[in-house]
């Protein structure tokens, strides 16, 4: 039988991978409707011969597409398109809605009292990283560029440093798939912030966030007097049908849909076009809070939701998960009417990050200081988490991807108190799902294992999986 062709055309001489041009262009057929839900695409070798490429090539790029959604396989029937829908149904509705108390979830909770050493337990954090010291001296170089740097006249450009913002508009069409230039990027000091300055310039109106989810962003939007409406959230990302039948004039949907915090599942392809067609029905905006996607270790990560939507989707990103959270500095992207209204606030209040810093970001971007950071803090990510996936699979389904610097497991909420209280007990505070939980009734532990040492982390293991083998009998 023949197969079909597909139209690619792969640039042998481009930095961009042959897997990811394959992967990219098949994707975009998909999106495009030239390929339709249940169309067959052409073999393995096939594909390989008509375009004089490796089968391993082919077979990659079609692996990455089956972990995104966009494709499925049958066993001994070949690839098809899966039953997605398509985006050229969210097309047409341009034009963004513009107009205009608590611990943020970070911190430890005392589940028992006091513990061993009487001092501060380590908390098993979701977000702290793993710092590499053999690249502290692309640290020390960035500085010493700012220190040698001639010093600006008068008060910078409030949306950030054009040459920063060019860099950044690079780095994330290369990393995300998010093609935008410079006037669609402002610089904040971290999503949190760069959130907050979303919501001074939205509509008002409550903001939709998943539930379970990260729960600073509950907090900054409860902050700015608006309601938060709780998502909850399915095996696909955010149950689109919950948000469809709330009747709130809901103005955002805040998502994270590389990494669900802190649920560590990927939203599907499915459930990103449905998300993006139910906001475009509210006229509502959707908030890519995209924390820590470069942190994927099985396949390449998903290309951002926000390559999908230019004008609906707000992406935010930022440094606190690939160089440190102490930095303060992320970006946001959205449409430049939104980015130019922040840029105006902003210039009143002059809370944009100071130019030394975002000088320093700069070169740390330009000399390729954070692709090093975020390759070798990868594979220590991938070896501590199967580490913990090992020693808590008998007892408990991980629920999350191999991705990021935390790992989720549900676990019966008896189970969940005591282990937290034998771990408090030896030193150590291990988050429970609860925590970034307002109406969700799962239980389970999220055992962030960026921010300690291998010893920290395997002492935390053996005091966890000896609790948990003794109460599960
Ligand atoms: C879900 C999520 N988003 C974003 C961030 C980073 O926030 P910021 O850039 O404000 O440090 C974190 C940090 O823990 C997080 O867990």
């Amino acid at each position: 039988m023949a197969h079909p062709v597909l139209p690619l055309s792969l640039d042998r001489s481009s930095d961009l991978p042959l897997v990811l041009q394959v992967a990219n262009q098949t994707r975009e057929l998909v999106h495009t409707g030239s390929l339709r839900p249940g169309d067959r695409l052409p073999s393995i070798r096939a594909l390989a011969a008509d375009v004089g490429i490796a089968r391993a090539v082919v077979e990659h790029a079609y692996d990455q597409l089956i972990a995104e959604g966009w494709l499925t396989a049958r066993r001994g029937a070949g690839t098809y398109v899966a039953q997605v829908g398509r985006l050229a149904v969210l097309t047409g509705a341009r034009g963004s809605p513009t107009t205009a108390t608590v611990n943020a979830g970070t911190g430890g909770s005392d589940p028992s009292g006091s513990n061993k050493a009487g001092s501060d337990p380590v908390r098993l954090d979701t977000g702290s990283p793993w710092m590499d010291p053999r690249h502290d001296a692309g640290w020390r170089r960035a500085w010493r560029e700012v220190s040698a740097a001639h010093i600006p006249r008068g008060y910078p450009d409030p949306a950030g440093l054009p040459e920063l913002r060019a860099e950044l508009a690079a780095y994330v069409s290369r990393t995300r798939g998010v093609s935008c230039t410079a006037e669609e990027v402002i610089v904040t000091g971290g999503t949190t912030h760069g959130f907050g300055l979303l919501l001074d310039v939205l509509t008002r109106g409550p903001i939709a966030i998943e539930d379970p989810g990260y729960r600073a962003a509950a907090a900054v939007t409860e902050q700015a007097g608006r309601a938060v409406i709780d998502v909850p959230l399915d095996s696909d990302g955010l149950d689109v049908r919950a948000l469809r039948s709330n009747r709130a004039d809901i103005r955002a949907v805040y998502v994270t849909p590389a990494h669900q915090h802190p649920l560590g599942i990927t939203m599907s392809a499915g459930r990103r076009i449905a998300l993006l067609a139910e906001a475009t029905r509210r006229g509502a905006m959707v908030v890519e809070d995209d924390y820590d996607s470069e942190f994927r270790y099985d396949v390449a990560p998903m290309p951002a939701l926000a390559a999908l939507d230019r004008d609906r989707v707000i992406y935010l990103g930022s440094a606190s998960k690939s160089v440190h959270p102490g930095l303060r500095i992320g970006w946001l992207i959205g449409p430049v009417d939104l980015v130019v209204a922040m840029s105006a606030r902003r210039a009143t209040r002059h809370d944009y990050p100071p130019w030394p810093l975002q000088r320093a970001f700069l070169s740390m971007l330009r000399e390729g200081h954070l692709d090093k950071l975020v390759r070798s803090a990868r594979r220590v990510y991938a070896g501590r988490s199967h580490v913990v996936a090992h020693a808590l699979s008998p007892y408990g389904k991980i629920i999350s991807r191999p991705a990021g610097m935390y790992l989720t497991v549900a676990l019966p909420g008896r189970l969940v108190e005591a282990v937290r209280t034998e771990s408090w007990r030896a030193g150590f505070d291990v988050p429970s799902l609860a925590e970034y939980s307002r109406t969700c009734g799962m239980t389970g532990l999220v055992i962030g294992f960026g921010g300690l040492t291998d010893e920290e982390l395997s002492r935390a293991l053996d005091v966890m999986t000896t609790a948990l083998a003794r109460l599960s009998g």
